[in-house]
């Protein structure tokens, strides 16, 4: 059942909803103007209210009420907005998702979130994007009572009565709850049991979103891998199974300016470790080693919708790394689509070998950028936390713009430098290169190994392995899967 969105310029106390979620900026007076007519029809209960709570507006306070009939909206929600000149799209993007996620722990279905002014349409787009955001859980295995009972299907947008609302803005809206649902697709894929979405799988689902987008899907299976030479990601397929997939998705516009985007994602839709396996606690995690293939069906099907003028081509190289009889083992050497030979080292480092033929392969289309993301190393979550991706850039120019693009989204992103002389750490006495470096910082190495697969073609590699997956919902993320990136992305794009 499709989301029911709304924009419309309207007094509070007429607003019919399970919850009115009002945003207020920070300043004594201001809000109490706004919230008059609710504040009367509550016969001065909500004034008190907030005095005793020492409401401001300062960011994020909160005050929520039951409204016991007295107005039509059943209960509300004032949120602090903080300061009117720091509410940018990611502000609003996260006061949204706070307030669909009341709406589904209060087991309501209609949510209007009120603003004290129409935002312009980028910020107007957030909004719709936080109302999805919030609102997902993952149900497709709940049954009987663990069912939920009732989901968001009708959200509004609510502004001061008098407000003109061009069509832009009821557009972007719209266009916002779009790409919200294509995250989520990232997420579902991201939550999936690993016994459901093998690398198979995966690609299905891949190819069923660009045929609803009206994409391109190119779908190589194992034959089509070996005949291709893609020798690395058989390798790392062989001990499973569950046969790997490489999946190519292209948008192309009718008249394409010459500058091409390619986006490749990690897709192990399990990493035990392989022969090198993991220990026991937290390797059902593992489930989520596909995080970044499915940032990259989530950034396609968005990428669909916005149409840019350009070429934008999606790459997912899809495995599973098990141990078994035919599994590829420490010493094995091996060729690779690139030609380049590698030394295997740790059977656990898994992700780099199938992204290196994914990124050689993504040079045959000539890319303007090649843009990388994988859930690749624990040493990236050990420097920068569970709330932050390391990225690495080939220049400076070009992490700058990378940078300015997490900013605009709202998505924390550090730049990690490509030392030159930890290379060294790669020479394999045997063949062209070892895969994995010293213990110490093992998010560089695996950033270094990457680029010897990208010849000189502009080259960003994201390491999301902290971000993917959270434990609890937090800004405009959920618990699980989170799909941390995909905003990130479409934000360079919109920037190219
Ligand atoms: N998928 C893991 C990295 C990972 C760790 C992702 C924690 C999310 C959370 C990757 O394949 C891996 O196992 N990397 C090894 C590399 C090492 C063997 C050089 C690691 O980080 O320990
Ligand atoms: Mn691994
Ligand atoms: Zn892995």
């Amino acid at each position: 059942m499709p989301l029911k969105l709304s924009c419309v310029a309207a007094e509070l106390t007429q607003i019919h909803a399970d919850l009115l979620a009002i945003g207020v900026f920070e300043g004594a007076s201001v809000h109490i103007d706004a919230l008059a007519p609710i504040d009367h029809a509550l016969r001065g209960a909500l004034a008190r209210l907030l005095k005793r709570e020492e409401f401001t507006g300062k960011k994020d306070q909160t005050v929520s009420v039951d409204t016991l009939g007295q107005i039509p909206a059943h209960r509300i929600t004032i949120v602090g907005l903080g300061d009117k000149d720091k509410l940018g799209a990611p502000e609003l993007r996260a006061f949204a998702a706070r307030a669909a996620r009341e709406v589904n722990a209060t087991k309501g279905t209609a949510l209007a979130i009120a603003l004290p002014e129409l935002p312009d349409p980028l910020r107007v787009r957030a909004v719709g994007e936080g109302i999805v955001l919030g609102a997902y859980r993952f149900t497709r295995y709940l049954t009987g009572e663990r069912k939920p009972k009732a989901m968001l299907a009708k959200a509004a947008l609510i502004v001061p009565p008098g407000t003109t609302i061009p069509l832009g803005h009821k557009k972007a809206f719209e266009l916002g709850s779009r790409l919200g649902e294509s995250v989520c697709i990232t997420r579902d894929l991201v939550n999936d049991p690993p016994n459901e979405l093998t690398p198979i799988r995966l690609a299905e689902a891949a190819q069923k979103m660009a045929k609803e987008r009206g994409l391109q899907c190119r779908v190589f299976d194992r034959k089509e891998l070996q005949r291709r030479g893609m020798k690395l990601i058989i390798a790392v397929a062989q001990g499973s199974a569950n046969e790997p997939r490489l999946v190519h998705l292209i948008y192309k516009p009718a008249k394409a300016s010459k500058k091409r985007l390619v986006v490749v994602g990690k897709g192990l839709t399990f990493d035990s470790g392989g022969l090198c396996i993991k220990p026991a606690q937290g390797m059902g995690e593992m489930k989520s080693d596909m995080s970044g293939a499915a940032n990259v069906v989530g950034f396609m099907s968005a990428v669909a919708q916005l149409k840019p003028a350009f070429e934008v081509h999606g790459i997912m190289g899809c495995a599973e790394n098990m141990p078994d009889g035919a599994a590829y083992r420490p010493g094995d050497v091996f060729g690779s689509f690139d030609g380049k030979t590698v030394e295997i080292i740790n059977t656990d480092a898994e992700g780099r070998l199938v992204l290196a033929d994914a990124l050689s392969y993504a040079r045959t289309v000539d890319p303007t950028v090649l843009l990388c993301n994988a859930t690749l190393t624990g040493a990236c979550v050990v420097a920068l936390g569970q709330h932050c991706s390391g990225f690495y850039a080939t220049s400076d120019e070009l992490g700058e713009r990378f940078n300015k693009a997490a900013k605009a989204a709202g998505e924390q992103f550090w730049r990690m430098p490509l030392l030159e002389d930890m290379k060294e750490s790669l020479k394999s006495d045997v063949a062209d290169l070892k895969h994995t470096g010293d213990r110490w910082g093992g998010s560089i190495s695996a950033a270094l190994f990457l680029r010897e697969f990208v010849g000189e073609t502009p080259f960003i590699h994201c390491d999301i392995a902290g971000p993917a997956l959270s434990d609890k919902a937090y800004s405009f993320y959920t618990k699980g899967g989170t799909g941390h990136g995909v905003l990130t992305f479409l934000s360079f794009l919109d920037q190219m």
